[in-house]
């Protein structure tokens, strides 16, 4: 049911002479999803909502209860272990809904594309936290984290690799009484990391990090930070991006006090952050011991050129410098796939869009739109911004959702009943809400043991 033309025949395939139920199928049950269906059930009254989500859990990559209400909602349901792109075909949810709202996410990485990236020991950090957040496609990653003592971060500091590098250097005693998966627990209580690069190619004041994740990470019990001095040194440039925002001066400022407020001599044992600025990734260096495995980064050092409206890039300057390490973290960004019949704009990584209405290829006409498909959240924007902000994004969507639907008498469509047929027959077992609290409930309970008894897990 692929449209092509100008809004106001868009919905001219639902016009029948009866009205029927708003059926609406959200593919991806993370806060946009979410954020979608609340604002629907609530516009739309009578409508119905189906989130469907590749994964057997709700919430995607923020375990989020305040969803709960809206998942409990007679008018609403969750169906688990349902894959676009798989279990399903675009078109199948587009002919038996009459608005599907894409939401899945981000879930591919940025990559460098510089020689040795595909080493052994370097992951991406959303593998990483895949892993330690037990993702059912991060369980088997098992990095190695016994054999060396120092881990590099790439992509500092954004407020992922200070989620990883949190991870890395807390001590596992306090990640106990977190969601942590038991098996990263395990290996984390293993490992024989004690130093931590984080390393970025701009300065303190460019920092992509919010303050509230920058002070949790400096304030982790016993560590030793390691600021370069010179790296604190500002330019007009610099004073001039820290005067147009305030966080930026506000994450300065804690990196210049935590640079001189603590010890830079680690007592023994003691683990240790070192923040690196003006650095960026030449490439990744073999180990000779371990053919296949990475044992460095070659960095470049940079210098920072103006560029208009008090932004500043990242230059190379030629000079190079290695950074030995046994497991490299790439932190650099999400990325967003495409699925068979979606446009997609690889560039960007995003389906292209008006305001949440798909359009139907890459030209930009926005005259050109897909009939009752939309999307939200990082899948529209790109993989930026916090959990809130997919309120928004998930407000311009629905706003464009019910436009369109007060434009047509909608036709009787199968809806749940027809996704729930074909999955019947493609034996795919999918997972109820009700299934999902079930099975959550007795991981609380076996967490519960964990943080009582350690030892049994
Ligand atoms: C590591 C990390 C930590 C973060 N921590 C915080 C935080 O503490 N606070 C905060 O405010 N923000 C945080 N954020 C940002 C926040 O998580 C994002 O803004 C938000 O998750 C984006 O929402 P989304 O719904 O677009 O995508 P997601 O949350 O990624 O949800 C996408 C959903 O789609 C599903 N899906 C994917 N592919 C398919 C498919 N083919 N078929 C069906 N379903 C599919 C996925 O399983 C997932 O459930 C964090 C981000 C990251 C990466
Ligand atoms: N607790 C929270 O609220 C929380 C937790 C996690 C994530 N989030 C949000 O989720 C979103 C995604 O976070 P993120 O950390 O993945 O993304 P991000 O904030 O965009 O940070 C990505 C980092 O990668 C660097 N980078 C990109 N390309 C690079 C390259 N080729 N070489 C070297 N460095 C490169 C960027 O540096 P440059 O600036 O130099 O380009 C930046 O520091 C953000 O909006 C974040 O705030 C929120």
């Amino acid at each position: 049911m692929r449209i092509f033309g100008a809004r106001q025949v868009l919905w001219r395939s639902f016009c029948t002479v009866a009205s029927h139920p708003l059926r609406v199928c959200i593919v991806g049950s993370g806060p946009a999803g979410f954020y979608t269906a609340e604002k629907i059930l609530k516009t739309h009254q009578g409508s119905q909502v189906d989130i469907i989500d590749r994964i057997p859990t709700p919430y995607g990559l923020n375990v989020i209860n305040q969803f709960s209400r809206v998942a409990q909602n007679e008018r609403c349901s969750f169906f688990g272990n349902i894959a676009l792109g798989s279990s399903v075909s675009l078109m199948e949810p587009r002919e038996l809904y009459h608005v599907v709202v894409l939401a899945y996410g981000a879930e591919s990485d940025r990559v460098l594309g510089i020689p040795g990236e595909d080493l052994k020991g370097v992951h991406s950090a959303r593998e990483f936290v895949w892993w330690y957040n037990g993702h059912p496609d991060g369980r088997n990653l098992d990095p190695d984290l016994k054999n060396m003592d120092t881990a590099v971060i790439l992509g500092m500091p954004g407020n992922v690799a200070l989620d990883v590098a949190r991870i890395l250097l807390r001590p596992t005693s306090e990640l106990a009484t977190t969601d942590i998966a038991s098996h990263a627990l395990t290996a984390l209580e293993q490992n024989s990391i004690r130093k931590v690069y984080l390393v970025g190619r701009h300065g303190p004041v460019q920092a992509a990090c919010t303050v509230k994740e920058l002070r949790e990470v400096l304030g982790i019990k016993d560590l030793c930070i390691h600021i370069k001095e010179a790296d604190l040194k500002i330019t007009p440039a610099d004073e001039e991006e820290m005067g147009n925002s305030r966080i930026h001066r506000r994450i300065y400022e804690l990196l210049s006090k935590a640079a001189t407020a603590r010890p830079s001599q680690p007592s023994s044992g003691q683990r240790e952050l070192h923040f690196v600025f003006f650095r960026q990734p030449d490439r990744f260096l073999e180990s000779y011991d371990k053919k296949g495995y990475v044992s460095g980064v070659n960095l470049e050092k940079t210098a920072l050129k103006g560029v208009g409206s008090g932004k500043q890039i990242a230059i190379g300057t030629g000079q190079f410098e290695n950074l030995s390490c046994g497991i490299v973290l790439k932190s650099i960004g999400y990325k967003s796939v495409a699925v068979d019949g979606l446009p997609f704009d690889d560039r960007k990584g995003v389906v292209p869009n008006v305001k949440g209405r798909v359009v139907s290829d890459n030209s930009g006409d926005p005259t050109s739109l897909e009939n009752g498909l939309y999307v939200c959240g990082w899948l529209k924007r790109g993989p930026r911004g916090i959990i809130a902000t997919n309120l928004y994004c998930a407000e311009e969507t629905v706003a464009g959702v019910s436009e369109d639907v007060e434009q047509g008498v909608l036709a009787p469509k199968l809806g749940r009943d027809g996704l729930l047929g074909i999955m019947d027959e493609r034996n795919v077992r999918v997972v109820a809400f009700s299934g999902w609290e079930r099975i959550d409930k007795e991981e609380k309970r076996k967490g519960c043991l964990r943080r009582v008894n350690p030892e049994r897990n």
